[in-house]
């Protein structure tokens, strides 16, 4: 039998357990197409997986090959599944089952999106995951035009897209991260202001940009204590919505403050999206980003058999917009 080549996670701990391997060919079943993968999602949440901290909520035991979604073309088709399938561009979302850092992947077809001409296969995979996400928090936020927005972690896969989907919008956004290259490449998405967030004197500068008023709306990609003082700044009546904690831990928010404040509170379990619904947002996305009003950013790339080194890389901070694997 012939064999295909993997990233697997050995065992829980650094970038190094994350190592190249041989599968076999994977076989496409009833109701599947396998596709020859042309690059593949790498998630921050991966990492923490990884590490061991979060696999038995994911429910992944090592060895598993991780990866929550590929792009690439599919190469065989299985029974029930129409041939004129043979050949597609398809962007296919493995999720929570991983399975995506490798050469081939098998996909039910209810996992499976065809690609619409006029996007290229990387940027389609760079939409697996934040896209859903990030969609999906912007239309819960219902956005006004002209409401200040500020998105924490700016630069990261989720924060690129979200810059762009509130100024699309019509929001004002504030874009907040870490470092002049970051910065210049919010500014460069729409951002009306950018501010490095690992400086003093920020959180001034926002309230500042805002008139004094505050934001109405704050997405919070960093947790910690940058959540903490966002959350200082949510304008009375506003919404602060936390998606993320690569700082650690999400920001320890005080639910009767926010009470006080008039100010709406939503979290990542609001960000379970049923099978359907995530379809529906991430073909919207594909649409949006092939007809060019939302830009992928790939910020880096590396080939599948580096896969511990894109994981070091996320992990350091030294990653802008989205990673993506090479088989
Ligand atoms: N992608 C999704 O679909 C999704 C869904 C639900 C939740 N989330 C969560 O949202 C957060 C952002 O996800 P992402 O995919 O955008 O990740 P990402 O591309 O790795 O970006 C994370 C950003 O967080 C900032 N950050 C702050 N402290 C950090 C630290 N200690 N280590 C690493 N980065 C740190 C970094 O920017 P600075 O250096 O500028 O601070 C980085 O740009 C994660 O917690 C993720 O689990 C993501």
């Amino acid at each position: 039998m012939v064999d295909v080549r993997v990233a697997q996670v050995t065992r829980f701990g650094e970038p190094e357990v994350l190592v190249s391997a041989e599968a076999p060919d994977p076989e496409a079943g009833p109701g599947q197409v396998v596709a020859e993968v042309a690059a593949a999602d790498v998630l921050f949440v991966e990492t923490q997986i990884r590490r061991g901290g979060q696999g038995a909520y994911f429910g992944f035991v090592p060895p598993y090959v991780p990866g929550g979604g590929a792009s690439g073309r599919v190469v065989s088709t299985g029974p029930g599944v129409d041939p004129a399938w043979a050949g597609r561009r398809v962007l296919v979302r493995t999720g929570n089952r991983g399975g995506g850092y490798a050469e081939r992947v098998p996909a039910d077809l209810g996992e499976v999106l065809p690609v619409p001409d006029g996007l290229g296969l990387r940027e389609a995979a760079s939409l697996t995951a934040d896209a859903v996400t990030g969609l999906g928090l912007v239309e819960n936020a219902r956005l006004q035009p002209g409401q200040w927005v500020l998105v924490l972690g700016a630069a990261g896969g989720m924060g690129v897209l979200l810059v762009q989907l509130a100024r699309a919008a019509g929001a004002r956004v504030v874009a907040a991260a870490r470092g002049r290259r970051k910065l210049d490449l919010v500014d460069g998405l729409g951002a009306e202001v950018s501010v490095d967030y690992s400086r003093d004197g920020w959180v001034e500068a926002v309230r500042e940009a805002t008139g004094g008023k505050g934001v109405d709306v704050v997405f919070d990609g960093a947790g910690g204590t940058l959540g903490v003082a966002a959350f200082g700044l949510v304008a009375p009546g506003g919404l602060f919505s936390a998606h993320g904690a690569p700082s650690g831990g999400f920001a320890p928010v005080d639910a009767e403050e926010a009470r006080r404040r008039g100010i709406a509170l939503r979290g990542i379990a609001d960000l379970r999206f049923a099978p359907d619904e995530a379809v529906r947002l991430l073909r919207r996305a594909l649409t949006e980003a092939a007809e060019g009003r939302i830009r992928p950013v790939i910020g880096q790339t590396f080939p599948l058999a580096e896969a511990a080194a894109a994981h070091a890389a996320i992990e350091s901070r030294d990653v802008v917009g989205k990673t993506l694997l090479l088989p």
